[in-house]
C-alpha cells in the first residue's frame, strides 16, 4: 500500500472560507496519494482498508505557510529590535548577513534554522538567503532534509549593501544563472525562487535583468513592498520615473500571481490596484511591523478586495518562528489599526487569521491549505491537553485557544506535507 495514503481520525477543523471554519469532531480526514479525499464524521466504506491513524482528542488542522521569512536572519533573532527598517538593515542585518561568505558559519546556522522550521507548525515556507550561492545551496540542501516544503531565494543586491554585502551588477546576474544550472533538478521538495532583495538594494539594469532570467527559466518572484515610510521615500527618488513603489516592480514585470510582496503597509490606491490586477501576494508580517516600527498593514482591505494574501514572520524583524504567534499578531495589530487609525476597517477574527496562515498563504503553492476534497495534504496533529481548563470547549473553541497559548503547553504530535509525515524528534 501506498505509505501516502491513510486516515487520520481526531478533531478537526479547516476554513471554508475566510470567514467560516468547519469542524468535525472525532472526523476522518482520509488522504490518498499525498491528496485530501475529503472529511467525513463517518468513515466512508472505501477507505476502510487504509491504515488509520487514530489521534484520540488531538485537534487535526491544515499545515501552515509562512510566506516570508529570512533564513541568515534566524542567527539574530531577538536581538536589536529597537531600530527602524534601514537603520536596522545596516546596523544588524547586512553584518550579519555577510558571515555567510563562511561555509562553516553558514552550514552552523542553517542546521538550526533547518532543524527548528522542521519542528515547528510550518510546512510551507518562501524564504529568502543571502546572496551567496554556495550558502544558499547549502541552506536548500538542509531544508530538502528537513522535509518541509518550500521555494529559496539566493538574494540580488547591487546598491546600497556596503563594502560587504553588495554584488557587482554583472556577477550578480552571472551567480543568479550558476545558483540555478546548480540546482536544477537537484530537489523534490526544494525550489529556487528570483529574490531582488528590495528597489534600494537592486538598480535598474539588475531588475532588469532579473526579470529576463525569470522568464527564461519560469521561476517566481519574491521582494518587499513599502514597508517603511522612509524606504518608500528612497524609492521615489531612486525611480524617478515610477508612479508608485509598485511601479518600480511592475514596469519590469516583476508582479504576478507568482510574486510574493512582503509588508505592504503604505500601499495606496494605485499600488493596491496594481496588486490586486495582477495578483500578486501580499505577505502580511504584523510582528515585524510592529518591531521595526514600520506600521500596520491594512488586511482587512486586501482580504475585501479578494486579493491574494497570507502570513509572514519575517524573521528576524518578527523574533518568533511560530505561524500560531503570527496569527495571533495579526489579529491584535488590525484590532489597533482599526481603533488608532481607520475604524472603515474592521479588525481581523481568530476564524480570518486562520484562514490567512493556512488556506491564503498555502495557495502560493498550489491546491494547499485545506482539507476539501484535491488539496495536497499538509496537516498538523495538536495536543492541547496541556492548556488546562475546567470548561468544557468545542473543537472551535480549542484551536481558537492553541492560536493564542500554543507556547504554554501546546505540543504539536505530527505534520505532514504532501501526506509524506515529518520527523519531528
Ligand atoms: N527590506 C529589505 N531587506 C529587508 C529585510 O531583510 N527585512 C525586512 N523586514 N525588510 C527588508
Ligand atoms: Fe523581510
Amino acid at each position: 500500500m501506498d505509505a501516502k495514503s491513510f486516515v487520520l481520525k481526531g478533531d478537526i477543523c479547516f476554513n471554508a472560507t475566510p470567514q467560516e471554519v468547519v469542524c468535525v469532531p472525532s472526523g476522518y480526514a482520509v488522504c490518498v496519494d499525498g491528496v485530501s479525499a475529503g472529511v467525513f464524521a463517518e468513515l466512508p466504506e472505501e477507505f476502510a482498508v487504509l491504515p488509520l491513524i487514530d489521534c484520540g482528542d488531538n485537534l487535526i488542522i491544515p499545515g501552515m505557510t509562512d510566506l516570508h521569512i529570512h533564513a541568515p536572519q534566524y542567527a539574530f533573532r531577538g536581538l536589536g529590535m529597537d531600530l527602524e527598517l534601514l537603520d536596522w538593515l545596516d546596523t544588524h542585518t547586512f553584518p550579519e548577513e555577510a558571515h555567510y561568505a563562511d561555509l562553516d558559519y553558514a552550514g552552523r546556522a542553517y542546521d538550526i534554522f533547518a532543524d527548528d522550521l522542521r519542528r515547528s507548525a510550518t510546512t510551507r515556507a518562501v524564504v529568502f538567503g543571502t546572496l551567496h550561492v554556495e550558502a544558499t545551496e547549502l541552506l536548500m540542501d538542509k531544508l530538502e532534509a528537513s522535509g518541509i516544503t518550500s521555494y529559496v531565494g539566493k538574494v540580488n543586491m547591487d546598491r546600497n549593501g556596503g563594502v560587504d554585502l553588495e554584488e557587482d551588477t554583472e556577477q550578480s546576474a552571472a551567480d543568479t544563472r550558476r545558483w540555478l544550472a546548480d540546482v536544477d533538478g537537484r530537489y523534490e521538495h526544494t525550489a529556487p525562487i528570483i529574490t531582488p532583495r528590495f528597489t534600494p538594494s537592486v538598480t535598474d539594469e539588475l531588475m532588469g535583468e532579473l526579470a529576463s532570467i525569470r522568464d527564461e527559466f519560469g521561476l517566481p518572484v519574491q521582494s518587499h513592498l513599502s514597508e517603511n515610510l522612509s524606504e518608500c521615500g528612497w524609492v521615489k527618488e531612486l525611480c524617478p520615473w515610477s508612479s508608485c513603489y509598485g511601479d518600480a516592480y511592475d514596469h519590469f514585470g516583476m508582479l504576478g500571481d507568482r510574486t510574493v510582496m512582503a509588508h505592504c503597509v503604505y500601499s495606496d490606491e494605485t499600488e493596491t490596484e496594481l496588486l490586486r490586477s495582477t495578483g500578486t501576494y501580499v505577505a502580511h508580517c504584523p510582528q515585524s511591523n510592529a518591531q521595526l516600527s514600520s506600521g500596520i498593514a491594512p488586511v482587512r482591505r486586501y482580504l475585501d478586495l479578494d486579493m491574494n494574501v497570507g502570513l509572514g514572520t519575517d524573521v528576524a524583524g518578527g523574533a518568533n518562528l511560530s505561524m500560531f504567534r503570527c496569527m495571533a499578531d495579526a489579529v491584535a495589530v488590525s484590532k489597533l489599526r482599526w481603533r488608532l487609525v481607520d475604524d472603515d476597517l474592521a479588525p481581523l477574527t481568530t476564524q480570518e487569521a486562520l484562514w490567512l496562515a493556512t488556506a491564503g498563504g498555502g495557495s502560493f503553492f498550489g491546491r494547499v491549505g485545506s482539507f476539501a476534497e484535491g488539496y495536497e495534504f499538509d496537516a498538523l496533529v495538536l495536543d492541547d491537553s496541556a492548556i488546562r481548563t475546567p470548561r468544557e470547549l468545542d473543537v472551535w473553541e480549542r484551536v481558537e485557544r492553541y492560536v493564542y497559548l500554543a507556547e504554554e503547553g501546546g505540543r504539536l504530535v505530527h505534520k505532514f506535507v504532501s501526506g509524506r509525515e515529518i520527523n519531528l524528534s
